[in-house]
């Protein structure tokens, strides 16, 4: 057993750790714990506590301290981009910044999002080729990195402005071909650069045993309606696609990406469905990312008014409250640093390494702390035309609701392998008397043997029954029960505990 370099999560808890604690566990490379010292605060620490990740977009001039501190992803801002590292016939180059940031992330425990594969725009030499040398550039691209990188955008932005539902009609998508006329790309006859981009990508992936999962990126697909109530027709047309892919017989998706560069213009707005926009594709089996959030400073033509630490609060909220919401990234550190500085829309100020936490930080990392929802949501989403009235305004956001348990879940991880404890209290006024705790895996985790309790799992659910001796647990009472477990390289906390059916808040 070696416990790596710190992981966020995991360096706050050797902060804890005894000395003889440490000698237990045999040789023991400990990094300096990063988070902040005295609290063990950051918004990786807070995010994995919920279950998801928190990261950021840099470049390798931007590494600074605060990324390994704060963040628990990484995604290279423009260093993976085919302009930087295509050459020709598709082959991989020039890739030393792009290495430095996944070296950088590797040694801090984050996980890398490559960004990105086939895109129209920074396409480098890759402009204007066909699909097999796109094709070539796909699994060069997949295999450099191997399982370094967690998530791939494998393909980004292939949907049109304007709120029109179409594609682009540049290249790649000059290579579409719509066969029957019928207004789509999804017949067998047609050609669709989209299917056949994932089908080599999953071919890749599943012929060379990765755990890299293949991902959709796009903007202004956020909400389920756009400024004044109109259906997002863009965010339908990606719902389409992701459908279509990640279904049997295809399985050829596994997340989409929302860019959330949230502003003014009308298709770009904070809507009060997100969140029920990220439940309806969640709900299709995909993982859902924020990708490249910003939040313009100045929302004043915004539906839901100005008020950027609010906004961020909501759309943390949003994801925080649908479990197949798995990660959130800022794209950029400071507002004086990112790709849009007149918006002022990231949670820092200052620059060169020395950084200012905004209200929008406070506010994100406030969020983040109060984990998932506890509250099962209505299974129907608002209709498009008809946004709900009763969602929750983002100045009030719900508290950690207290429920009938409590449940407290703490890990010690290495590379493939790691032991939990958990913990429920019973909450309610009643006495509990037999239990079964369920929850879902974020990840590829498998319960290998248990104690105090008898696990089992189907998919990645897992259920927990208790023991002869903990069958009881009185009104304020607890029980405990830990198990060992395995991992493909990463282990994010579980969410979504229910004991005997009932959501628990988690602590
Ligand atoms: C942007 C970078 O932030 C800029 O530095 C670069 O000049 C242009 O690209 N959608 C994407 C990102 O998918 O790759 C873009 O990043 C922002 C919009």
């Amino acid at each position: 057993v070696s416990i790596g370099s710190g992981h966020p999560r995991i360096r706050s808890a050797i902060v804890v750790l005894s000395a003889a604690a440490l000698a237990a566990v045999g040789a023991v490379a400990v990094r300096t714990p990063t988070a902040d010292a005295a609290t063990g605060d950051s918004l990786g620490v807070a995010a994995e506590k919920a279950g998801l990740f928190f990261g950021v977009a840099a470049s390798p001039g931007r590494l600074s301290s605060i990324v390994g501190r704060e963040f628990s992803q990484l995604t290279p801002e423009n260093d993976m981009k085919p302009d930087t590292i295509a050459g020709s016939g598709g082959s991989v180059q020039n890739t030393g910044n792009a290495d430095t940031l996944v070296n950088y992330a590797q040694s801090n425990n984050m996980i890398v999002r490559g960004h990105t594969m086939v895109w129209y725009s920074q396409a480098g030499s890759l402009q204007g080729t066909g699909q097999s040398t796109l094709n070539t550039f796909i699994k060069n691209a997949l295999l450099k990195w191997g399982n370094k990188i967690a998530y791939w955008d494998v393909v980004n932005e292939s949907l049109d402005d304007n709120n029109t539902g179409k594609r682009r009609n540049q290249w790649p998508h000059t290579l579409d071909k719509d066969s029957n006329n019928d207004g789509d790309y999804f017949d067998d006859a047609d050609t669709d650069y989209i299917r056949d981009s994932f089908k080599q990508a999953r071919q890749v992936v599943q012929s060379n045993g990765l755990k890299t999962k293949l991902c959709i990126n796009d903007y202004d697909i956020e909400g389920l309606t756009v400024k004044g109530g109109a259906k997002n027709n863009k965010s339908e047309a990606m719902y389409q696609i992701v459908k279509k892919y990640s279904q049997e017989p295809y399985k050829y998706i596994d997340c989409v990406g929302f860019q959330s560069h949230f502003n003014d213009n009308p298709n770009s707005i904070i809507t009060d469905d997100l969140e029920a926009n990220i439940r309806r594709f969640a709900e299709l089996g995909v993982e859902v990312h924020l990708t490249e959030l910003d939040i313009d400073d100045d929302l004043s033509n915004n539906d839901i008014g100005s008020g950027q630490a609010a906004n961020y609060r909501k759309v943390v909220r949003s994801c925080l409250n649908v479990p197949k919401c798995t990660g959130i990234t800022v794209w950029g550190i400071s507002d004086s640093e990112s790709w849009r500085s007149s918006e002022r829309g990231l949670l820092f100020s200052g620059g060169n390494g020395n950084y200012t936490k905004k209200a929008a930080y406070t506010a994100v990392l406030e969020e983040l702390k109060k984990g998932r929802s506890t509250t099962s949501p209505s299974p129907t989403s608002p209709s498009p035309t008809t946004p709900s009235p009763t969602s929750p305004s983002p100045t009030t956001p719900s508290p950690t609701m207290e429920t009938g348990c409590r449940v407290a879940y703490t890990d010690n991880t290495w590379n493939n392998g790691f032991t939990a404890a958990v913990t429920i209290t019973n909450t309610s006024s009643n006495t509990i008397d037999s239990w079964s705790l369920t929850w879902s895996w974020p990840g590829d985790q498998k319960v290998t043997n248990a104690w105090n309790a008898t696990v089992t799992q189907s998919g990645n659910q897992v259920t927990a029954r208790n023991g002869g001796h903990n069958k009881t647990i009185e009104v304020g009472g607890t029980a405990s029960f830990g198990f060992q477990g395995s991992h493909g390289g990463d282990n994010p906390t579980p969410g979504g505990f229910a004991l005997n059916g009932s959501p628990c808040t988690v602590s």
